[in-house]
């Protein structure tokens, strides 16, 4: 059997975690013939919730878990990771400005951001969850300047995932056979969910999602604002917000960076923007990328209407008043 990886999840006492954990010790991320030893982190005072969820890995009785360290220090959770899951953060309180939830959040980002860079193993794969996951990814990777800057990236994949899932529905197909769906941006409600460059599979042949739905209006409206709320929409029905969908989609992002993503197929992730599409540069902005040797690149090219660049324009101006912000609340 392959050596074991050291995988942290931080925020592992909360919702998210709570289903991230089970799927990661069954697999179904690094592989079902790869051992791996647990970190996890969280704060104090979450420590006994945390022995909790502790003793039921232990009661999973899970082959691949071969070790667990519940943990409130930085040096120990980060020690020599491989892969990281940022999920721990602040969430927002009533009465909260985003502007406070910001600036609670990217102070965290920062001391974890500074923590990988000491004890992490270079080549670790960060991913960030918590929000704001794009501008908290960018702090993360400033504070870690000896990881590659490449091996950051923030979650947009459940976005995707609910626009997949959208584009199905509408089309009554099943959801593999609905591919390409971009998700353009920042997560939050600025995103452009796009299928405008999607395909659908029908009887073997492969058609554009939008001549597939004649060209359906849906696409430019109702799609659009959907996608963009669903959160809300998660959390008004269930007092609380998406935490087995979040979970499903940090597991489908660390996997594709893990394997690559299929031959003719993108998957998208904020990553670090090099002005491709017109983004400035220096933005963790969710882009389709494709994946391979667990490097991504940006897929290049795609037609880009007026429509879609005024949508890609809202987006990254919130992107940039985002990072001016954080930038200057880290020097405070
Ligand atoms: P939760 O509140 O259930 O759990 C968060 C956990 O993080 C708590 O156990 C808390 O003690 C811990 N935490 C707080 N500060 C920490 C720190 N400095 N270090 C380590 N742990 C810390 O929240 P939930 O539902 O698990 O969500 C986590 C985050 O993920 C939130 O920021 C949420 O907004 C975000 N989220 C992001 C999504 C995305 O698509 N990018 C989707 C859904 C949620």
């Amino acid at each position: 059997m392959a050596e074991p990886i050291r995988v942290v999840v931080t925020g592992a006492a909360g919702q998210i975690a709570y289903s991230l954990i089970y799927m990661l010790s069954r697999g179904e991320v690094f592989g079902y013939d790869q051992p791996i030893i647990l970190h996890l982190l969280d704060i104090p005072p979450m420590m006994g919730v945390l022995e909790g969820v502790v003793m039921e890995i232990t009661d999973c009785a899970l082959p691949l878990v071969v070790g667990v360290v519940p943990t409130a220090d930085l040096s120990v959770a980060f020690k020599d990771v491989q892969a990281a899951f940022m999920v721990g953060s602040m969430p927002r309180k009533q009465g909260m400005e985003r502007k406070d939830l910001l600036s609670a959040n990217v102070k965290i980002f920062k001391a974890q951001g500074e923590a990988l860079d000491k004890y992490a193993r270079k080549d670790v794969k960060v991913m960030v969850v918590g929000n704001p996951a794009n501008t908290n990814a960018l702090m993360c990777s400033k504070y870690a300047p000896s990881i590659p800057k490449e091996n950051f990236s923030a979650m947009t994949r459940l976005d995707q995932n609910r626009a997949q899932a959208a584009v199905a529905n509408r089309l009554g197909v099943r959801i593999n056979q609905v591919k390409n769906v971009i998700i353009w941006g920042n997560h939050s409600s600025t995103q452009f969910p796009d299928a405008l460059n999607a395909t659908v599979e029908v009887g073997g042949a492969s058609k554009s999602v939008p001549q597939a739905l004649n060209n359906d209006p849906w696409l430019k409206e109702e799609f659009v604002t959907t996608v963009q709320n669903r959160g809300a929409a998660v959390i008004a029905a269930r007092k609380m917000s998406s935490a087995m969908s979040a979970a499903k989609a940090a597991a489908d992002h660390m996997k594709d960076i893990w394997n690559g993503t299929a031959p003719g197929t993108y998957t998208s992730m904020a990553v670090l923007s090099d002005g491709s599409y017109g983004v400035p540069a220096d933005l963790m902005f969710s882009f389709p990328v494709t994946i391979a040797n667990r490097e991504w690149k940006i897929v290049q090219g795609l037609p880009i209407d007026d429509f879609s660049r005024a949508k890609l324009d809202i987006t990254a101006k919130e992107l940039l008043e985002e990072k001016e912000d954080a930038v200057a609340l880290c020097q405070d």
